[in-house]
Formats: C-alpha cells, sequence, structure tokens
C-alpha cells in the first residue's frame, strides 16, 4: 500500500501559516553601461538556486548574454526558442558559444514556456545548457515580480532521457532568479544593442558571526534514492573538515531531523503505526514507501532519535564532532541496503567509536526513552520549533537543508560548496577564517591573474609575492626582501632589501623581524579584510577596464554594501518547475 498522500498531509500540517520559507537572495548590479548602473545604483534582488555552485563570499562580474534575435542573436532553438535554453546550444542553428576571451558570460533565460503543450523545461536543465555552452553563471528571469528558490528536480534518478538529471552533480556554475521587470531592464538594453556588464555578489547572503553556528537538517533514511546518495557522500567527505572547525572552536554545529506528524484523527491507523513512535506525534515516511514490506518510518524515526541523543551526549562531554564519527560508521556498517539497519547494529556502532569511555549505553536509552508511550518527546518538541524557525529564521522545507547562522544556504550539498559558504560567515574584521578556507578559496595568484600581475609591480617596495587570501590575494614581501615586521598605513607589510653584497639581510633587520613575527601575523590579518575589499575593487575595476571606454573608468561606485543584498523573507515556495 501506498502511504505517499498522507505524508504529504502530514508535512503540510508542519508548514504552517505564519512559518516563513526563506528565500535566500543574494544581489545583481549592472556595471555597464554607466547609465543604466547609476540608474539602477540599488541593484536587484536575485534569489540563489538550490543546486549548483554558488561562490559564497565572492562575486562574479561579467558580461550579460541573452540568446534571442531582438538582442542580437539569431540562433533558433527547437522545439523551444533559444531564450527558454530547453535544448542544447550545440544544437542551435547557428549553434551558440558562449566563451568569450573578453571574460566570463552571464546567460540570461526565460523561465518557462508556461505555454508549451511539452510543458516547461526544469531550471537545471536550463542551468545545464547553459554551462555546457560555456556561461560561467545563469540568470533566470520570472514572468511575473516574484522571487522563488529554483529547486533540483526531485526525480533526479528517473531513467528515461526526459526525467534523468544525472549531470545535476556536474553543475559547476551559479544559478539565479530574478523578477520579470527587473530582467526586463537588462534584456531592453541588449535590444538597444548595448553592451551590459553586471555583478553577481554573494557577499553579505548570509549573517556573518565570529562562531559560525550551522545545522544540518537531514533523515537517517538512507533508501531515498541520489537524494540520500548525496547526503552520504557529503558527510563523508565532510567529517575531518566538520572535525577541524568544531575542534578549533571555529563554529558549533548542531543535526536536526525533519519530522512528520499524524493527524491526531488518523493516529490509531496502520499507516501511523509503522510510521511513527510516541503514538503518531513523531513520523518519518516509510523509507520504500510499502507498509509491508522493507523498513519502516518508524524504524527511521527511532533512529533519527537515536543519532539526536548521541549528538547531545557527545556535546554534554565536550565532544560535539561525534554525532559525525557516528553517522559515517552508521552509513557503512548498518545500511538499510545490507538489512542491517537497526538498533544492535547502532549500537554496536556507538561502541566502535569509544562512547562508552565518555558515556554509556545506559545513557544512550535513558536519552531515547519509551518510544511507544503516549507523552510528548521534548527533543523531538525542540526539532519541530526550530524546523517551523521565528521571525528571523525561515522555516526548514527543503530536505536537506544547512542553515548558518540562521540563514539557509542555498546550492549543491557538496563539500566545496558548503564550506565556502561556512567560510564565507565569518564576521568580516574580526577574525582571520579557518585555514581551511584556503583550500576552496579562488586560485587568485595563478600566473597570469590580476594578483599575479598587481604584485609584481611592486618592485620598489618589495611586495611581490602574491598570496592567496580566503577571497581575494594580498602582496607580502617577495625574493630578495624580508619582511620587518612593520605595516605602512594601508596595512601592507614593509619589506627590507636584502644586502646584495652579502646575500644577507642586514643584523637589525633580523632582530626585527624575529621580534614581530607575532605582532605582523596579528596585524597581518587584522588589516588583510580592509585590503582584500580594496584589493577586489582594484581587480575589478582593472578587467572592467578591458571593456569599459576610458572616461567611464571610475564610473559607478563598487559599494560592497549597497542596498538590496539582505536576506530576506518572503512567505513563498520552492520550485523545480520553470
Ligand atoms: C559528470 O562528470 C563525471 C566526472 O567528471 C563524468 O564521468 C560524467 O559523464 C558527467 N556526467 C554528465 C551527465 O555529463
Ligand atoms: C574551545 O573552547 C573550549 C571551551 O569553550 C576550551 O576548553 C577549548 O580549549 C577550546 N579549544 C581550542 C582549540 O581553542
Ligand atoms: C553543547 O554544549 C555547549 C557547551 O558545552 C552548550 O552551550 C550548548 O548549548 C550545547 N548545545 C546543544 C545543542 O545541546
Amino acid at each position: 500500500m501506498r502511504i505517499w498522500p498522507i505524508c504529504l498531509a502530514l508535512f503540510a500540517a508542519l508548514h504552517c501559516a505564519e512559518c516563513k520559507f526563506d528565500i535566500e537572495k543574494g544581489g545583481l548590479r549592472i556595471k555597464l553601461p554607466a547609465s543604466a548602473a547609476a540608474e539602477h545604483s540599488g541593484g536587484f534582488e536575485i534569489a540563489l538556486g538550490n543546486f549548483g555552485s554558488p561562490r559564497y563570499g565572492g562575486e562574479l562580474l561579467a558580461k550579460m548574454v541573452y540568446v534571442d534575435p531582438e538582442a542580437g542573436y539569431p540562433s533558433q532553438c527547437f522545439p523551444e526558442a533559444c531564450n527558454y535554453a530547453c535544448e542544447p546550444f550545440s544544437e542551435a542553428s547557428p549553434p551558440v558559444d558562449l566563451h568569450s576571451p573578453d571574460g566570463p558570460v552571464i546567460l540570461m533565460v526565460d523561465r518557462g514556456p508556461q505555454d508549451s503543450p511539452r510543458g516547461a523545461c526544469k531550471f537545471a536543465k536550463k542551468v545545464w545548457n547553459a554551462q555546457q555552452a560555456g556561461a560561467a553563471g545563469v540568470l533566470v528571469v520570472n514572468y511575473e515580480d516574484h522571487l522563488t528558490t529554483m529547486e533540483a528536480p526531485k526525480d533526479a534518478d528517473g531513467q528515461d532521457e526526459d526525467t534523468s538529471y544525472k549531470f545535476l552533480k556536474n553543475i559547476t556554475i551559479p544559478a539565479a532568479f530574478i523578477g520579470k521587470s527587473n530582467g526586463d531592464i537588462m534584456k531592453d538594453l541588449l535590444k538597444r544593442g548595448e553592451q551590459v556588464h553586471a555583478i553577481f555578489d554573494w557577499k553579505d547572503v548570509l549573517p556573518k558571526r565570529s562562531l559560525v553556528s550551522w545545522e544540518f537538517w537531514t533523515n537517517s533514511n538512507d533508501q531515498c534514492g541520489p537524494i540520500c546518495d548525496v547526503q552520504k557522500e557529503f558527510i563523508k567527505e565532510f567529517v575531518p573538515v566538520a572535525h577541524e572547525l568544531e575542534h578549533g572552536n571555529w563554529t558549533r554545529f548542531t543535526p536536526h531531523f525533519i519530522l512528520w506528524i499524524c493527524p491526531i484523527s488518523d493516529r490509531n491507523t496502520p499507516e501511523c503505526s509503522s510510521q511513527c513512535i510516541h503514538q503518531g506525534r513523531y513520523c518519518s515516511p516509510d523509507p520504500d514507501g510499502d507498509l509491508h514490506d522493507g523498513y519502516t518510518g518508524k524504524e527511521v524515526v527511532q533512529e533519527n532519535l537515536r543519532q539526536l541523543c548521541v549528538y547531545k551526549l557527545g556535546n554534554d562531554s565536550g565532544r560535539p564532532w561525534v554525532w559525525w564519527e557516528y553517522v559515517t560508521k552508521f552509513a557503512v556498517q548498518c545500511s538499510m541496503d545490507s538489512s542491517l539497519y537497526s538498533q544492535e547494529c547502532a549500537e554496536q556502532v556507538w561502541d566502535d567509536i569509544g562512547a562508552n569511555s565518555w558515556s554509556s549505553r545506559d545513557a544512550l536509552h535513558e536519552c531515547i526513552g519509551d518510544i511507544d508511550a503516549d507523552t510528548r518527546n521534548e527533543i523531538f518538541e525542540n526539532e519541530m520549533d526550530l524546523q517551523k524557525g521565528d521571525s528571523q529564521t525561515g522555516e526548514v522545507y527543503i530536505l536537506p537543508t544547512i542553515r548558518i547562522n540562521g540563514g539557509q544556504y542555498r546550492g549543491k550539498l557538496a563539500y566545496t560548496e558548503v564550506l565556502r559558504a561556512l567560510c564565507a560567515a565569518f564576521e568580516d574584521e574580526q577574525k582571520q577564517p579557518p585555514p581551511v578556507c584556503l583550500k576552496v578559496a579562488d586560485d587568485s595568484c595563478r600566473p597570469g591573474s590580476l594578483g599575479d600581475a598587481m604584485c609584481s609591480r611592486n618592485i620598489e617596495s618589495g611586495l611581490t609575492q602574491c598570496s592567496n587570501t580566503f577571497n581575494g590575494y594580498t602582496c607580502t614581501c617577495g625574493p630578495g626582501f624580508l619582511s620587518t615586521g612593520l605595516m605602512d598605513s594601508n596595512g601592507y607589510e614593509i619589506c627590507a632589501k636584502i644586502s646584495t653584497k652579502t646575500g644577507m639581510p642586514t643584523y637589525a633587520v633580523i632582530l626585527i623581524v624575529a621580534g614581530a613575527i607575532g605582532i605582523v601575523a596579528a596585524a597581518c590579518y587584522a588589516a588583510y579584510r580592509l585590503r582584500i575589499r580594496s584589493a577586489m575593487h582594484q581587480e575589478i575595476r582593472d578587467i572592467m577596464a578591458q571593456y569599459m571606454p576610458l572616461e567611464d573608468n571610475e564610473g559607478g561606485t563598487l559599494d560592497p554594501n549597497a542596498a538590496s543584498r539582505r536576506p530576506g523573507q518572503v512567505h513563498s515556495q520552492a520550485d523545480s518547475q520553470a
């Protein structure tokens, strides 16, 4: 017997009217033409897609392209017009190639088509087609003034051509969504033959804190197809980082589980008994959708509770990271596929991670309590409250969800993307982000890059060495120079030239260096954020100079705090259908 209709009803029960669904927003600003940049200096709100690779903490300056005969692209696509991006652009006539020697391209595509007999094509499909054609980002334009979170298709495991979204994992470009009137402003400029350049901005999407708190909303069901596989893969890859971030007091992580409930009138039905604990109060849908076969929702919700207890007991004894150890081991040893998803196996994992040295099985049992009791369970009640969020924090509505400092992460569930988002959530001026963040930073110093070019210019000052920082680069003392440990008024190191006669720095310099290394380290970190900002601006200006008529060189401001980029809250739904 299929029980999905009940599940959906349960789910809806939690999606209450007073709760808010967060649409996480980034910003988009026109950079060129300068007149349009000035007219729309506040920028536009864009809703981040929940797939692909958003560049949290960063920006992307790119040329806007709209494949439409009126906007200078005569290509024809079939059966839908090219502006919908429903077909591979390589099949358009003439084919569309967005690789450009002038720099990156953001492709504007339209949502829909609404009236096509074939139905609208999926957002993810449009983005994939754009990526294949060479776009560095995609901006989907709505047919009305309303923002929605673009979701990945739910049926991503479909076997036939039309429902197979195996490419989802391979989407490496960011995707965002914009309301019709704002999109039309840029389309109109393109149709008038203007070159439009815009900046996608992910700098301030998430709230920032010096101690980043983050939540992972998941489910211990491991048989939900590609979504579960992606979660398992993510957890496995993320364990060492999660460990490092918790150990180093960089982050406070908490695991959470989405719960379903049974309507009171249905609590005695077989559906509720087999999918719920505490007499219908806390449920999870049957993993295989068959009440009479395989694992039950009740077993899943029970394991969810156990995992919350593992976290709680670990955290209480100063080991907030044990949940990660437990779940990775559990995924390997107790999978549903191997028919080992059980209490017995779970407790073996508990023993294996050495939990009895700081807690006990009895404590675990006590935390879980009597799951058949006709009582509330405080741990789960708390989960439900957190899931609903409050006036500051949006409801968790998509499984899985990551909340960072109360804001919701949007993008694919993958190591690099999530780590980038976490790194971007550290307060700017207070603290250097954790060292692991450099792993996901752009290489701003690669040969030929702007960082490389800018630093190599500083021959006089000796600041010729380019070093990557989380979202930019900084120039430090290069070959032939040593840091004196002192900083100039712009926060740059002051370098001392190594004497060419002896090939050695003077004695005085060595002393200063030895004495000041600690101060330098501290001062550098305090100053570097500021410098990155200006470096980024300089970088953008330099890139812009390649496109811009000279008189516009200083035109337009690059205010990182431009309005309308705070995460806002709009009551709406996520949508995978274009
Ligand atoms: C996705 O990438 C993997 C590895 O790079 C590749 O093997 C696979 O064919 C790609 N899938 C699609 C649909 O392009
Ligand atoms: C993290 O904080 C705890 C208490 O807040 C402290 O005992 C521990 O030493 C800190 N660890 C590190 C690596 O700073
Ligand atoms: C985890 O432990 C810390 C201190 O040990 C405490 O402040 C915090 O509230 C705990 N978190 C949870 C979710 O129990």
